[in-house]
């Protein structure tokens, strides 16, 4: 299907031939992404395929206000295919804290030695790798031979890329001797520069999609549904780390290493064992200094605590171990022009400047767009349209605008003037004293700001509604089919008006409504999550939903927790990530009228799972509440919070009648009076170890 405005000029289109045409180019593109990704099947070729991209991108640099319509320029290279299938993880694939300079890396040791109550002073030995820049994949081997294959998707469930693995060589079918019975060993995928190159080069001759850089080429091509064209890629891998093991015999990360290269694995040979903060520092520079030379990309170095017991001891946090950190190498610059400057509205109302920048390639990426933050950082950069500006690109790191090269400003460059009325729905902004956002008033009456929280509600780590995507959403809403989230799961009323939707179409209705049925059992963390409340991001709405259980606990609890002085507000405060600032912005979320009528339709629509109790297996300490004092000398705080947490305790800050247990260390103070008075079983530190045991 064309849309009728194909044969006209893209300069004599107004704004509602325009709508109507780019919304007709989104959903062809989105058909034929659909065939070549999916399918393996284009339907035309790419010079076709790309003029749509072109009227696309043209008629969108002519109206920037339709950006918002057109979610396939935002595509780049293929989706998750739903031709694989998904493989849970049987320990989730955690990812890397990050450090950029020498003192985020003294700071990652002292955290270590003070969480594992060292001396300050003590060495701690610590293994330095060269961080691949590739796409980590899972082995699973059983009785040494290799069964299943996955890549890491969400951290939780991957997809099974079995048969693409097989055709690599680095990948053992069969272990040599000494392996354990089941063995699932963890690594990075990653081309060559010199394969990346070669096949950038066959891919020209054959009109097929060139590769922005070795790390794309490596995940393009392990995401192919036929394995023999993966075959013809050179792939390769390095093994770093284990997932489920059945017997694990090392004590230390190198003697593990070892382990890796006697079962087959290619190892990193820059790994290196390190003894001090100045070693490391040293073997950085050192890698830093290989790094154009070496044959694969790199874009760090990964710091991992070497003996094994203390990674345990450490554990992770949000996702990422403590006992280890990847130590980045400096972001890349170049200069280009910033030829506009779009204002994004986000779920909250806030103004994002975005530079719209001439496409340039920075460190392997080509980058269009960077982030301006907001108003006062354009006013104190004095950033204008047409400028020259420096960028910056870090890793996955939204590019930044560094500065303005002043020398080739234009001499009839005007200063940029920050909208004051909202660029999507026309309403006032205002800025909150103390703030530098700029917030739009409207809250759910500003479309951008529904359809964003929308966005964010369906989203792959909240609700997960699969075909829901801003598309959709964009139509449904027009059309007043949703506008606020409990509207989604009344969506299957309309099943007829739907599927008439020009747009939607059966099929995708009915994959739509099926989604939303899956979606109507929601875990608390997630529907948490969902809500997009400031700052609350997944860690923190999973640690809220652990300790309240159920909606109607955190409601009440949060109603009882606007009074400051309260127990529940000091409660809050205790939960590990959650400072005055986030409790601020729950108690604000909860008690906003609006808010508490969403989330009582929610409740009304969901079967909402409780909390995950952290602990089922009853202990000494479960339910138990603990006061820590003073200073322990066998572990540090955060251990021991963690340690108690883990048992099914909760670790609070103040002594009151409702505690259970105070462990008190050297030079413990009023707490431990306080205990006292208040006959509250008192513990000493071998006392608590001892309880723990
Ligand atoms: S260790 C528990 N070592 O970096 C630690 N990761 O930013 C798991 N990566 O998801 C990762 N080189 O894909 C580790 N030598 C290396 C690595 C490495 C690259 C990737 C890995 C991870 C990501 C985190």
């Amino acid at each position: 299907m064309t849309s009728r405005y194909r044969a006209k000029p893209i300069t004599e289109f107004n704004i509602f031939e325009a709508e109507s045409e780019v919304i007709a180019l989104n959903q062809e593109i989105d058909a034929h992404d659909e065939m070549y990704y999916r399918h393996d099947a284009p339907k035309i070729d790419d010079f076709n395929y790309d003029s749509l991209r072109q009227r696309l991108e043209a008629l969108v640099r002519q109206f920037p206000g339709l950006k918002k319509l057109s979610p396939v320029l935002g595509q780049v290279g293929a989706t998750p295919s739903p031709g694989f299938s998904k493989v849970i993880h049987s320990h989730p694939m955690l990812s890397l804290a990050n450090a950029f300079n020498d003192t985020d890396v003294t700071d990652f040791l002292g955290r270590v030695k003070k969480f594992l109550a060292l001396d300050a002073e003590q060495n701690i030995e610590v293994v330095a790798e060269p961080k691949i820049d590739g796409v980590s994949a899972s082995l699973i081997y059983r009785n040494g031979l290799f069964v299943k294959g996955a890549t890491r998707g969400d951290g939780a469930v991957g997809e099974d890329i079995t048969d693409n693995l097989r055709t690599i060589n680095d990948i053992p079918s069969r272990l040599k001797k000494g392996f354990p019975t089941t063995l699932e060993i963890r690594g990075e995928i990653y081309m060559t520069k010199v394969a990346f190159t070669e096949l950038n080069a066959a891919q020209t001759i054959s009109n097929s999609k060139v590769f922005a850089n070795p790390r794309n080429a490596a995940a393009g091509s392990l995401r192919q549904l036929d394995p023999t064209v993966t075959a013809t890629r050179n792939l390769n891998f390095f093994a770093y780390t284990w997932g489920e093991i059945s017997e694990l015999r090392a004590v230390t990360q190198i003697q593990f290493f070892g382990m890796l290269s006697n079962w087959g694995f290619k190892i990193n040979p820059l790994t290196k064992l390190c003894s001090s903060a100045e070693d490391l520092l040293r073997h950085y520079h050192e890698i830093e200094e290989q790094r154009p030379g070496l044959s694969y990309d790199i874009d760090g170095v990964v710091y991992k605590v070497n003996r094994l017991d203390l990674q345990k001891r450490l554990g992770t946090i949000s996702r990422a171990p403590r006992w280890a950190i990847a130590h980045k190498f400096p972001a890349e610059r170049t200069e280009t022009i910033l030829e506009a400057i779009d204002i994004q509205i986000g779920r909250t109302g806030v103004l994002t400047p975005v530079a719209r920048l001439r496409p340039i390639n920075v460190g392997g990426v080509v980058v269009s767009n960077a982030s301006l933050h907001n108003e006062d950082e354009i006013n104190r950069k004095d950033i204008r349209i047409g400028d020259t500006v420096v960028i910056q690109r870090a890793g996955d790191v939204i590019p930044q605008v560094v500065e303005v090269v002043l020398q080739k400003r234009s001499q009839l460059s005007k200063p940029y003037t920050f909208p004051i009325k909202c660029p999507s729905c026309g309403n006032e902004t205002k800025r909150l004293e103390g703030e530098v956002a700029r917030r739009c008033v409207a809250g759910l009456t500003c479309r951008d700001q529904v359809i964003e929280s929308l966005k964010h509600f369906v989203s792959r780590n909240a609700f997960d509604i699969e075909g829901l995507g801003e598309k959709q959403i964009y139509l449904l809403w027009g059309d007043s089919f949703i506008s606020s989230p409990g509207d989604i799961f009344r969506l299957k009323r309309h099943r007829v008006a739907l599927e008439k939707k020009n747009g939607l179409g059966k099929r995708s209705v009915e994959n739509i409504l099926n989604a939303i049925e899956k979606s109507r059992t929601i875990k608390l963390e997630r529907l948490i999550y969902g809500l997009g409340i400031p700052q609350v991001g997944q860690a923190t709405a999973r640690l809220i939903a652990i300790n309240y259980q159920t909606l109607t606990s955190l409601r009440a609890v949060l109603e009882k927790a606007r009074d400051k002085k309260s127990l529940e507000y000091a409660e809050l405060l205790n939960i590990d990530q959650v400072g005055e600032s986030v409790a601020h912005d729950l108690i604000d979320f909860f008690g906003d009228e609006i808010n508490q009528r969403i989330l009582s339709d929610l409740e009304s629509e969901l079967k909402i799972l409780d909390g995950e109790l952290i602990n089922v297996e009853r202990t000494a300490l479960t339910g138990k509440t603990i006061v820590f004092t003073g200073t322990l000398e066998k572990m540090g705080r955060g251990e021991a919070k963690s340690l108690a947490e883990s048992l099914g305790a909760k670790v609070v800050g103040s002594v009151s009648s409702k505690t259970d247990f105070v462990v008190v260390g050297g030079e413990a103070g009023s707490k431990a009076t306080k205990a006292e008075k208040l006959g509250i079983t008192i513990l000493t530190e071998d006392e608590w170890l001892k309880l723990i045991a």
